[in-house]
């Protein structure tokens, strides 16, 4: 990890760079040391050499000159040797020369020249005599001629180990100076590892977290510098981040909220027609779906809808019924670019609304036959007794009597209409007094004792109030209620049978029950019953059959008195409706 580290990469290269120019450097220093010392060295013995001959040839005492030049070229740390055709002359300044004799001169091919032919001959080279070890050397010849006749050559040398002297010294120098640039490079480095590195390692901390959703990190502004900058952005850009998240999970959490308590289902589903999230409506259509068709997967019909949007691409609207309820399904193709990316189908949930439409069609074909068939019956009567159909006075009264009813028939019908559109639309005011209980209720069920005799049935009335209880209620409406529930139950009740009343006060509660022995109501339709237009029994037998609309207005006036009715009933055993009014004795 450090090795991939920038102040790591900065100190490498820093070093590299430092290491090539100092190799460089090296090179050409030493180059340039031997050249200059080699040439300083050669201009050196020229001058020692051609004063020496000088010397030599200017015929002054032998001695006194040999003197003056092993003086002068010791001088130099040079040596000096003088070979002549009388005599060998050799001189050095210290034991580190080898001692070469007459013999090497002689018998080198260059420095022979010098004695041979009268020639200036230079010489570098690693030279020995016998056993010595070879030392490095220059060795420069000029001839030699005296004006006694004396020829030969007078040989100045001298050892390179000075030479390497300075540049191994110029080596030493330039290794301290790498290993001082390398130490310095390396305090660089930690200074920038502190000053760079550290908050770069923090800020990446910081990064981590945030980027684990922990957005309370803060990253310490140190320097004032581009680092600093940096952390300063990063906090800003942190603050605006969880700004960001927390709108978006607010914005999410109150999507989930109204998807939760939507009335419709939605379902999101993938580009496969996986189900990815539903509400609680949708899954009970998911639910209701898979008992259906006995299958756990998603529902077949919204794959089959995502498919025709695919092909179609637009949105699709279908109706299913399942477990007996009524959906409408509308399905919306979601495109990322020009691909379908999966769907939202919308699911509600029409039960009500189609039975509240199928209940429309039943009423206006009900009441198109409930007026009709009083209407014609009034029609052909009349007609009859106009035509002189009827002959005999007691034939007249009959069809007379037909034609009172069914205009009372009639009027009830419309009646009861108005009745239920003012209830409906809350236009109407009770009238509430105190009413003597044993009263009203006999007069009520006294109302039907022809009825019920013509009829065989057993009415009955049965009460545990006292003769003077009274209850405050709007007697007019309740004796409506009265008439319907007792009417119903004669009319649904055969001959033979009995039609019970019961009516308790019970902790200041009125409580009555009309009970029958009758047809009793199917258990599918029970749920229904209370709703306008409703009949249980759709034959419509003559005579038997209602408007439907009775029951639904007792509900309305029951309710308005706050009070509750319900029904019990199975088919074949009979019927039980009751209701109850609180005493608010107002
Ligand atoms: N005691 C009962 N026994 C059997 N069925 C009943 C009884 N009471 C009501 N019903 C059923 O409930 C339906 C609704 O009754 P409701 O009183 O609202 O209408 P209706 O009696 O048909 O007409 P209306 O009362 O307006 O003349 C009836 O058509 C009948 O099928
Ligand atoms: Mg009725």
């Amino acid at each position: 990890m450090i090795w991939r580290g920038i102040i790591t990469k900065l100190w490498a290269t820093i070093i590299a760079i430092v290491a090539i120019a100092l190799v460089f450097l090296t090179i050409l220093l030493l180059q340039f040391f031997e050249n200059s010392n080699l040439h300083q060295t050669e201009l050196q013995m020229h001058k020692i050499g051609t004063k020496s001959v000088q010397l030599i040839e200017n015929g002054g005492d032998r001695r006194t000159a040999l003197n003056s030049i092993s003086d002068i070229s010791g001088v130099y740390s040079a040596g000096s040797a003088l070979v002549t055709n009388r005599d060998y002359w050799f001189s050095a300044p210290d034991k580190g020369f080898p001692r070469l004799n007459r013999h090497f001169f002689q018998s080198d091919p260059v420095l022979n020249k010098a004695l041979v032919s009268g020639k200036f001959v230079e010489k570098q080279g690693a030279f020995s005599n016998g056993g010595t070890t070879p030392a490095k050397m220059i060795i420069i010849g000029l001839p030699v001629h005296t004006r006694l006749g004396e020829n030969g050559a007078l040989y100045i040398f001298q050892t390179l180990n000075i030479a390497q002297n300075a540049i191994d010294q110029s080596k030493k120098l330039i290794y301290i100076s790498t290993g001082i640039a390398i130490i310095l490079t390396t305090f660089f480095a930690f200074f920038l590892s502190t000053r760079i590195g550290a908050p770069l390692r923090r800020m990446r901390t910081a990064v981590l977290q945030v980027a684990r959703g922990n957005f309370d990190i803060n990253v310490p502004v140190v320097t004032r510098d581009e680092v600093g900058d940096l952390a300063v952005a990063f906090n800003k850009m942190r603050d605006d981040l969880k700004a960001n998240m927390t709108a978006l999970n607010q914005e999410k959490e109150q999507l989930a909220g109204i998807l939760d308590n939507m009335a419709d289902g939605v379902v999101l589903l993938d580009e496969n027609g996986r189900i990815k999230a539903k509400n609680p409506p949708a899954t009970a259509f998911v639910r209701s779906w898979a008992f259906e068709h006995d299958d756990a997967r998603s529902p077949s019909i919204l794959t089959e809808m995502l498919l025709s949007a695919s092909g179609e691409r637009k949105q699709q609207i279908q109706n299913v019924t399942t477990q007996g309820r009524f959906w409408v399904v509308i399905l919306t193709p979601l495109y990322s670019r020009q691909k379908i990316r999966g769907a939202v189908a919308v699911l509600r949930d029409m039960t009500e609304e189609q039975h509240i439409d199928q209940m429309k069609k039943g009423f206006v074909a009900n009441v198109s036959h409930e007026l009709r068939t009083p209407v014609s019956m009034i029609q052909g009567y009349s007609e009859a007794i106009i035509d002189g159909i009827a002959e005999t006075d007691q034939e007249k009264t009959d069809m007379a009597k037909i034609i009172l009813d069914e205009s009372k028939r009639l009027g009830r019908l419309v009646n009861e209409l108005l009745d239920l559109a003012k209830l409906e639309a809350g236009h109407f005011q009770l009238n509430k007094k105190d009413v003597p209980l044993i009263d009203f209720f006999s007069h009520t069920v006294n109302k039907f004792s022809n009825l019920a005799e013509k009829t065989g049935i057993r009415l009955e009335l049965e009460t545990d109030a006292g003769e003077n209880d009274c209850f405050v209620f709007d007697p007019d409406r309740v004796e409506q209620v009265m008439t319907n529930l007792i009417d119903n139950a004669i009319r649904h009740t055969s001959e033979e049978g009995w039609v019970h009343i019961s009516v308790h006060l019970e902790s200041g509660e009125l409580s009555v029950k009309v009970r029958d022995s009758g047809t009793g109501i199917a258990e599918e339709d029970l749920p229904f019953v209370f709703e306008r237009f409703y009949k249980a029994d759709k034959a419509r037998t003559r005579g038997k059959s209602g408007t439907g609309l009775g029951l639904a207005i007792a509900k309305h006036i029951i309710d308005a008195h706050g009070g509750e009715i319900s029904v019990n009933s199975r088919k074949e055993h009979g019927t039980t409706f009751q209701f109850s009014l609180p005493d608010n004795g107002d």
